[in-house]
């Protein structure tokens, strides 16, 4: 897996700032005020920081934006970013600082100058996030991705603190790479092996296989994935964490191809769906950054793997199947294909484990992009205080999620003429009627949240944390979620 850059804390030295080679970066805060180790760049530069800090450019940056000044005379760098940053920052100006370090750095060496400033982990943090890239396909990208250091008021406290978040850029990582994957690589196969591969750091892994899934009535899941050659799954992951409580549940749609099967979608961008696992992604990121981080917790993360995929066995419009629940399905559309997933997983994970709560999150409809776009999940709840404290941590995390409504007039749309439901009912509130059709296999007292990620699994442009491609979206808010419900 791509593996965060190494970044090491050490003690300011102001004597060795002159000979630095590869990039440094520096601090300044919007009053223009230059701290101790800036003082030093810009002595050596005769005058550069502080003509900078008093120019207008300087005055128009936002908070963790920078600029870079190249060939500093009297110095052995290539060059200096001054970014913009507070005394006092917030955390995410603070990882915004890092992250605008980070696309300064490129492959090369960084030596960010942070003496001084309260939020040093934070800053690693940011830097750690946006310095991810997905080479893994590409031939001639075989450099290494060189590390960075921090000059940093002691060293061992700050790097204390950012050990968990570097467990974290771990988790979001392989999530990201989890989406990134091409589907000729990803396959249900690969998949499961890489989440068998996370026992070694102490989960429990226990993959499900199509005849144990037969036998268990998934017959709604095992239908989407009956056109393929890769073989249907079902992966359980355990994080023992806590005490005998029960735990907390995620549950993640894993379509690791969505063609839509016989109800086929337009060639135009459908190489986008080798993303559709984004919801199995983000859920074995967050069971990866628990054990990392050994949270104190018990959750369990289920998955649903399979593809999609028109084959002489695939599923067709008008089959009816019937659920593990023993509610019976009419699939009016193949490719409405997530929800048959779910149904059987979200009915599973309850049964299993009666878990505390429960969330699911999937890339499942194309209408949740068109009412929020590609900013903010959708997020949809039968429970005010769960949804609550999940849209804090999501805020606290900047991470965009907006709640979205349930309503008996879409419990109408499902009615089917030939079962006790359809998957698909046509374009209007296309996201929450997806979200009416889940609720039906979530028990009454459940609290349960459905987060509809299709808009912010993977962007066509860069963000704040992420290069364009696998944003990660959703891992830092669970696992805040789960620290602050069941660790505080
Ligand atoms: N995987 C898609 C949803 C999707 C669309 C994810 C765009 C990411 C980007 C899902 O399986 C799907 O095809 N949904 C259909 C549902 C419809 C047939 C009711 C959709 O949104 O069009
Ligand atoms: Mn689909
Ligand atoms: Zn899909």
């Amino acid at each position: 897996m791509t593996t965060p850059i190494s970044i090491n804390f050490v003690e300011a030295d102001i004597d060795t700032i002159a000979t630095l080679t590869g990039k440094l970066a520096v601090l300044v805060s919007p009053d223009g005020k230059i701290d101790t180790l800036a003082r030093r760049v810009n002595r050596l530069s005769k005058g550069a920081i502080a003509r900078f800090a008093e120019s207008e450019a300087f005055a128009k940056l936002d908070n963790g934006a920078g600029v870079a000044l190249a060939y500093p005379a009297g110095m052995a760098c290539e060059g200096v970013m001054v970014v913009k940053l507070p005394k006092r920052p917030s955390v995410v100006e603070a990882r915004k600082a890092g992250a605008t370090m980070a696309v300064y750095k490129g492959t090369g060496v960084l030596s960010v100058l942070a003496a001084g400033s309260p939020k040093a982990a934070d800053i690693s943090y940011g830097l750690a996030l946006r310095a991810y890239a997905f080479i893994a396909h590409k031939t001639a990208e075989t450099d290494e991705i060189q590390g960075a250091t921090m000059m940093v008021n002691n060293p061992e406290k700050v790097a204390a603190e950012a050990g968990p978040m570097a467990a974290l850029a771990e988790g979001v990582f392989f999530t990201r790479d989890l989406v990134n994957e091409p589907s000729n690589i990803l396959t249900t196969n690969d998949f499961a092996a890489r989440l068998a591969a996370m026992q070694e750091l102490g989960l429990e892994v226990e993959i499900l296989e199509e005849d144990e899934l037969a036998k268990l009535g998934m017959r709604t899941l095992l239908a989407v994935g009956q056109g393929s050659t890769s073989p249907s799954k079902v992966v359980v992951m355990r994080w023992n964490g806590g005490g005998d409580e029960a735990p907390f549940a995620l549950v993640g749609k894993g379509v690791v191809f969505d063609t839509g099967g016989i109800s086929i979608k337009p060639s135009a961008g459908m190489e986008d769906m080798t993303m559709d696992m984004g919801g199995a992604g983000v859920v074995s990121g967050v069971m990866r950054a628990l054990a990392l981080r050994g949270a104190k917790a018990n959750v369990v993360g289920v998955v649903g793997l399979v593809e999609n995929m028109p084959d002489g066995d695939a599923m067709r419009p008008g089959d009816v199947v019937r659920s593990m629940k023993g509610d019976t399905i009419e699939i009016n559309n193949t490719d409405a294909e997530g929800r048959l997933v779910l149904a059987d997983i979200l009915w599973y994970t309850q049964e299993r484990f009666t878990p505390v709560g429960m969330i699911d999150l999937a890339t499942l409809t194309g209408a949740i992009i068109i009412g929020l776009g590609h900013d903010k999940a959708g997020v949809f709840s039968n429970n005010d205080a769960l949804c609550n404290d999940f849209l804090k941590a999501a805020e606290t995390e900047d991470e965009g999620a907006w709640r979205m409504p349930f309503s008996p007039a879409y419990d109408k749309l499902l009615k089917s003429r030939t079962a006790d439901m359809k998957n698909s009912c046509g374009r209007p509130a296309g996201a929450s009627t997806a979200a009416q059709f889940l609720q039906r296999f979530v028990k009454e007292d459940m609290p349960w949240i459905h987060l509809d990620i299709a808009g912010v699994a993977l962007l066509s442009d860069d963000s704040e944390l992420a290069p364009k491609g696998a944003t990660g979206w959703g891992v830092r808010a669970l696992d805040r979620l789960v620290r602050d419900k069941f660790e505080g």
